[in-house]
Parts: structure tokens; C-alpha cells; sequence
């Protein structure tokens, strides 16, 4: 019997006068970008109501894309970015999105009237399984930033099966030590608790620099018409229990992670010693910059993209990813991406171009 081989037809588009290939792409990428808004739905949960907006298609026999976002922002503040830069587009097509806003965060969210218990980090990691089971979805990539990347960890102890992979950024697994408490009170007698988020958000060095995009966020956050449901999120995370992760020890994540963390971000340390609680043989550890690039990679890891989605770059590196210490001493004996100069938070947009991949 003839073996049936597997087509690839793509459709041919006539160019408009005038039109290259190129600005025929970003215009064909600019309009899906803007057909496609988003359904956004609440369920129902022990905790309260949780509301989510769903982007894309769902792909049989694909895990879902869900994120969840940091303190003093909600899923389009925090991740629209990143989702929506150019070079992600190659993986978003491939998946369905499901971004998770945090209670009283999504956009017009009434404030909670006073004496509202507002969950606690695990209690949100425990509204996620009300959403799958809504949208019929069986496992996840998670992706989180700060206090999402501790719900969606939190999410995966108590789920392992339900969980493909984690990329995780700017986490602390850890609850606050009475020295972190004091320090934290201290602050909080001189400083407003924007300032407070501002502070967990970005770096000392971002702060003072205060460029547009601080003053950006500062706005955002100091205007915001729901702060005290921020406040209320934000004294959930302060208050977050230990993960208490044990590398080859019953506590552990199970599923691949990616770790990233800013150079000289508030979180370096304690992703750090993160990655040192990890599996090395499932853990990448890499500051951002690349940080779509370096999601390809993952995802390819996990058989999800084609190599001829990479760059010839990316390619050629693949092969030597291996274990590293280049920027991490032996701290780290996991994969390790690092990127040369540049840095950045998530919100500050799209990764840059140049990265060195160093093994
Ligand atoms: C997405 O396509 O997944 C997306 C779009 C807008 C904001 C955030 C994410």
C-alpha cells in the first residue's frame, strides 16, 4: 500500500500593490492581533468568583497556555507584551491562551466591600481546576509572573498530572522570614503600598531611573480604581506559606520549568535558590531578554514545535544546551540560558533581539 505523506498546504495571498512579503505578513499578523479580543468568562469557585479571557482556538490533544499575573496588574497589564510581540506569534498560533485574572483584578472589577476575606495564594492555586473543568481543558503550560508563578507552582504540587510545564518568573518560593516581616514594616511606615508593589515589581536601580515606563506603571497602580482589592492581593502574597521545594525530595515540581529571573530583579536571589530545590535534568534557568526564544526551545523540548520554527540560531544552539554554570557559578547545575547586557522587567515589552547563549 502507498504511504499516505503528510502535505503542508499553504495558502498563497496575492500581494496588494506596493506590498512586499514582509509588510504583508505584519499587516496579516496586525489584523488577527486585532480580530482576535478575547472571550472573557467568570466561574464560580469555593473561593469566589474567578474570571479568565480565553484567546485562540483550542487544538486537540494541546495543553492549554494558562497565565497568571503579579501583584498590581491583571493578565493584559502584565502579559499582553509579551503575548502580543511579533516572535511569539509562531507559538501563540499553536495554542489556546487562558489568563487567569486574580479576584477583584480583571478590568472594572468592583471593589470588595470591607472585611472581605480575600483567598489566600493556595486558595487561588484552587480555583484553577474550576476552570478547566469549565473550558474542558485536561493539562496546562503555566506560565506566571511574581505572585502567579507562586499559585501556578502551588498549582502543580497539588496537581502534578494536570501540568506539562511551568515557566516561571521572578518567583520566591519562600514565605517571609520575621527578617523579611521587619523589613517589610519598616518600609511600610515611609512608603504607600504602590510604592510597596512598585518596589517588588521592579529593581532599586529601575526605580530611580524612573523612566517612562515606571512612571507608566506608578500611574497605573497609584490611579488604580480597585487598590484595595490590590492591597488585599498583595497581603496574600506577603503572607504566602513556604513551597517548601525539596530537590529530589517529596516536594518537588515534577513537570519541566523554566526559570527567569531580571538581572539585578528584586527576586534574583530567591529564584536562585529555587532553581537550586529543582530537578536539573527538568529545569532551565535563564534571565530574560530572549525570553520568546527561550519558550520555543521549552516547548520544542516538549514536542510541541517544529525546529523549523527556530532560528537558524536558536538551531545551531540547541545542540549545546547543556549543563551549565557560565553565569551562575556552581550554584546551578541545571540548563542555563543566559542573555548578555540587556535586562528588563516583563511588563517593560518585548524581549530584545541580541542574546548570547551561553553553556
Ligand atoms: C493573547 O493573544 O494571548 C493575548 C492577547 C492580549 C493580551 C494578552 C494575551
Amino acid at each position: 500500500m502507498a504511504e499516505l505523506q503528510e502535505v503542508q498546504i499553504t495558502e498563497e495571498k496575492p500581494l496588494l500593490p506596493g506590498q512586499t512579503p514582509e509588510t504583508a505578513k505584519e499587516a496579516e499578523l496586525a489584523a488577527r492581533i486585532l480580530l482576535d479580543r478575547g472571550q472573557t468568562h467568570s466561574v464560580e469557585t469555593p473561593y469566589g468568583s474567578v474570571t479568565f479571557t480565553v484567546y485562540g482556538t483550542p487544538k486537540p490533544k494541546r495543553p492549554a497556555i494558562l497565565t497568571y499575573h503579579d501583584v498590581g496588574l491583571n493578565y493584559k497589564s502584565c502579559f499582553q507584551p509579551l503575548f502580543q510581540f511579533g516572535d511569539m506569534q509562531e507559538i501563540i498560533q499553536n495554542f489556546v491562551r487562558v489568563h487567569v485574572d486574580a479576584p477583584g483584578m480583571e478590568e472594572g472589577a468592583p471593589v470588595f466591600p470591607l472585611g472581605y476575606q480575600y483567598p489566600s495564594l493556595d486558595q487561588l492555586a484552587d480555583m484553577i481546576p474550576c476552570i478547566l473543568q469549565y473550558l474542558n481543558f485536561s493539562t496546562i503550560i503555566g506560565v506566571g509572573v511574581g505572585a502567579g508563578a507562586y499559585i501556578l507552582s502551588r498549582y502543580a504540587l497539588t496537581h502534578p498530572d494536570t501540568v506539562e510545564g511551568l515557566v516561571l518568573i521572578n518567583i520566591d518560593p519562600n514565605a517571609k522570614g520575621w527578617m523579611d516581616w521587619a523589613a517589610h514594616k519598616l518600609t511600610g511606615l515611609t512608603s504607600s503600598i504602590p510604592e510597596m508593589i512598585l518596589g517588588h515589581l521592579f529593581s532599586q536601580e529601575e526605580l530611580s531611573g524612573n523612566s517612562e515606563l515606571i512612571q507608566k506603571y506608578r500611574n497605573i497602580i497609584t490611579h488604580a480604581p480597585n487598590l484595595e482589592n490590590i492591597e488585599l492581593y498583595w497581603n496574600s502574597y506577603n503572607n504566602r506559606r513556604d513551597l517548601n521545594l525539596e530537590r529530589g525530595g517529596a516536594v518537588t515540581l515534577r513537570c519541566p520549568v523554566m526559570l527567569v529571573v531580571g538581572d539585578q530583579a528584586p527576586h534574583e536571589d530567591a529564584v536562585v535558590e529555587c532553581n537550586s530545590k529543582l530537578d536539573p535534568t527538568q529545569t532551565s534557568f535563564l534571565k530574560p531578554g530572549k525570553l520568546t526564544e527561550a519558550f520555543k526551545y521549552f516547548l520544542q523540548g516538549m514536542g510541541y514545535m517544529a525546529s523549523s520554527c527556530m532560528t537558524r540560531l536558536s538551531r545551531s544552539r540547541t545542540a549545546s544546551l547543556t549543563s551549565a554554570a557560565s553565569i551562575d557559578g556552581n550554584r546551578s547545575r541545571s540548563r542555563t540560558l543566559s542573555q548578555g547586557s540587556e535586562s528588563g522587567t516583563l511588563p517593560s515589552g518585548p524581549p530584545g533581539h541580541t542574546m548570547e547563549v551561553s553553556c
